[in-house]
């Protein structure tokens, strides 16, 4: 079956109608006109992938990635990396005209850097010893030499592991580099019975939660910045797009002359930190306890005395936090804010909120529910996941002035 594709879902995959249901189309582009096959009929829509392309998109180009299309990590390796950054702008707009009063006026240009080689990490699945990625929505490993998404260290590592024979009880493997110091992190799952020879290539050894090696975490920076990293605790991927997205977050914080902040969701205090000599105190508050250890190790690393930090659900001990945090930063998972956390930035943060997202979903459901109490002046895509669909989002809002 022939069809013409209109434009790109959230998911990049193209948009077209077959009779009143719409249908998703994997690897089409706006504009491009594709024969269709494996067409999947749905209760609400169709599902399908592209066989031959007829016409072809002035913004499609040739893809890099000898797995692009078999492997489930990129999404849009085959659009133009200057059209897949309009994109992202362009699902924010959509997303806050379809549900929101917001002005899309308020959604400023992606901010980008270099679109492969970005990753500090990656996660990899072993299966009879070979090493690779899970092939798209399913469970079949693609055995894979290199990524074009992580940096070249932990492709160096990835070569070395596929020289050593012995992978056949292992799971998975998980490889962090740090930031500006090229330290590695080799996380392992499963039996691996010799492993000597891995602690000559990494700095960090851990098998089945066992610290092998004499450190069992590494260095990283964001910035001028310095943070250690383990096993546990979140760090963001992209050191670029990272850098950019915290200097923002500075600058608004400067330029509002915040006094004390908290700082929600803060994974190994890394916000807190890079900001915390714009401000007079700062508290972050971390689910992960690893995160929080962390945490403390940092803002000693870092000299610094205006910062706590509280291990716990945000939602559980937003609560008990003394009333003198006017502004505030929240960074929380894929799944945004809870209706405790609502509440609680609606009644008792009275100047700015900067709402750092990966999920514009939850997010925009969030700004709306903060709308009537806060005045969004700002929200831009960060693409902290190039030639992927996910995009990162920072938002500013200012507590409305109480009508006189
Ligand atoms: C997107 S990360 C942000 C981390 C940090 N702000 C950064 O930039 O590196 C979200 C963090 O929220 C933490 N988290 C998830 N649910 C939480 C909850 N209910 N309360 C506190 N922290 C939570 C996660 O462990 C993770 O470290």
């Amino acid at each position: 079956m022939k069809i013409e594709i209109e434009k790109l879902d959230h998911f990049a995959r193209g948009i077209t109608k077959i009779g009143e249901k719409i249908c998703f189309v994997e690897n089409a582009l706006p504009n491009e006109i594709v024969e269709i096959d494996n067409i999947k009929e749905k209760k609400k829509y169709f599902e399908a992938s592209t066989k031959h392309i007829i016409k072809e998109s002035k913004d499609r180009i040739k893809t890099l990635c000898k797995y692009y299309n078999i492997c489930g990590g990129c999404n849009i390796e085959h659009l133009n990396y200057e059209v897949e950054n309009i994109y992202k702008k362009e699902k924010l707009v959509e997303l806050i005209t379809h549900h929101t009063d917001l002005n899309k006026d308020i959604i400023k240009d992606t901010i980008y850097d270099k679109e492969y080689y970005y990753r500090n990490k990656i996660v990899l699945h072993v299966k009879d010893g070979k090493l690779g990625l899970f092939e798209r929505k399913t469970n079949k490993l693609i055995e894979i030499d290199e990524c074009l998404l992580v940096n070249n260290k932990i492709n160096e590592v990835i070569s070395f592991l596929k020289n050593i024979n012995n992978l056949k009880d292992i799971e998975q493997v998980t490889i962090k580099v740090g930031n500006k110091t090229n330290e590695v992190m080799l996380i392992i799952k499963g039996d691996l019975k010799e492993y000597l020879s891995l602690l000559e290539i990494v700095d960090v050894l851990i098998i089945n939660n066992k610290v092998l090696s004499n450190k069992s975490s590494i260095l990283s920076y964001i910035g001028d910045k310095k943070y250690y990293i383990s096993e546990n605790s979140f760090f963001q991927v992209n050191e670029k797009i990272t850098e950019k997205l915290y200097n923002k977050i500075k600058d608004e914080i400067e330029s509002y002359n915040v006094n004390n902040v908290l700082d929600l969701y803060c994974g190994t205090g890394t916000i807190g930190i890079y900001i915390c000599e714009k401000v007079n105190k700062v508290l972050g508050i971390e689910i992960v306890e690893d995160g929080i250890k962390d945490a403390i190790r940092n803002k000693e690393l870092n000299n610094i005395e205006n910062i706590d930090f509280k291990v716990g659900k945000v939602e559980e001990l937003i609560n008990d936090i003394e009333d003198d945090y006017s502004s505030v930063i929240v960074d929380p998972p894929r799944s945004g804010l809870d209706n405790k956390v609502i509440k609680y930035l609606n009644t008792k943060i009275k100047d700015l909120i900067i709402y750092v997202s990966c999920d514009p979903n939850t997010l925009v459901r969030d700004l709306k529910l903060l709308e009537e109490n806060y005045k969004v002046l700002e929200l831009t895509p960060y693409n902290m996941f190039p030639r992927t669909y996910h995009v990162e989002c920072i938002s500013v809002l200012e507590r409305k002035s109480v009508e006189k």
